[in-house]
């Protein structure tokens, strides 16, 4: 069974026909109707076979969603009250956990060496709430970037060993 989902001028379709294929196409715009007709008929002489209809489908399966993962992530919305300052978040994850990186938990002399992060990357819908921010170090803040979650990144020093973030961390240091 072959579906094209944009069968504008058919070559798909004319190709399933003659490769003996079912078939089926859409297309938002009217004229191809007319054109899948008028290629199918003069490339494999058929088109009684066919069905069309511009109706919109009915559904038969109940309203079910057989992949709920693919729905838009709703929004979630910050809490109520006044935003917290940078500063304020800094100090908070520094009193609750020490000048340390919370994805490779080494500590630090210096804590102007963590960068405040979110834990759920933005780009995730993730907010920018005290709830869903980290401390972490350079190297762990550019290995996490938008692709792990504190928790993905922890997973991910201890797979690579801490020698990797060491490394990093050196060229890192070079750089300042
Ligand atoms: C390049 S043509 C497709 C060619 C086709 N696959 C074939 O084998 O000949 C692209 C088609 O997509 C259709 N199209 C664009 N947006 C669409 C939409 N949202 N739903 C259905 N068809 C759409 C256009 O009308 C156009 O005919
Ligand atoms: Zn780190």
């Amino acid at each position: 069974m072959v579906l094209d989902p944009f069968c504008g001028c058919a070559t798909t379709l004319v190709a399933a026909e003659k490769l003996k294929r079912n078939w089926a196409g859409i297309d938002i715009w009217q004229g191809a109707y007319e054109l899948v007709k008028q290629r199918m008929t003069d490339a494999t002489g058929m088109f009684g076979k066919v069905t069309f209809t511009n109706e919109p489908p009915v559904r038969t399966d109940g309203g079910e969603t057989s992949a709920p993962f693919l729905h838009v992530r709703e929004r979630v919305r910050e809490p109520e009250g006044p935003p917290w300052t940078r500063a304020q978040m800094y100090e908070h994850l520094l009193g609750q956990h020490g000048p340390r990186c919370m994805g490779c938990n080494r500590e630090f002399d210096d804590p102007r060496y963590l960068e405040l992060d979110h834990n759920t990357p933005r780009s995730d819908g993730g907010l920018n709430h005290i709830s869903n921010r980290i401390l972490l170090c350079g190297p762990c803040n550019r290995l996490k970037s938008n692709t792990f979650t504190l928790s993905g990144l922890q997973r991910e020093n201890k797979k690579e060993g801490y020698m990797r973030c060491g490394v990093r961390y050196s060229g890192v240091w070079s750089n300042i």
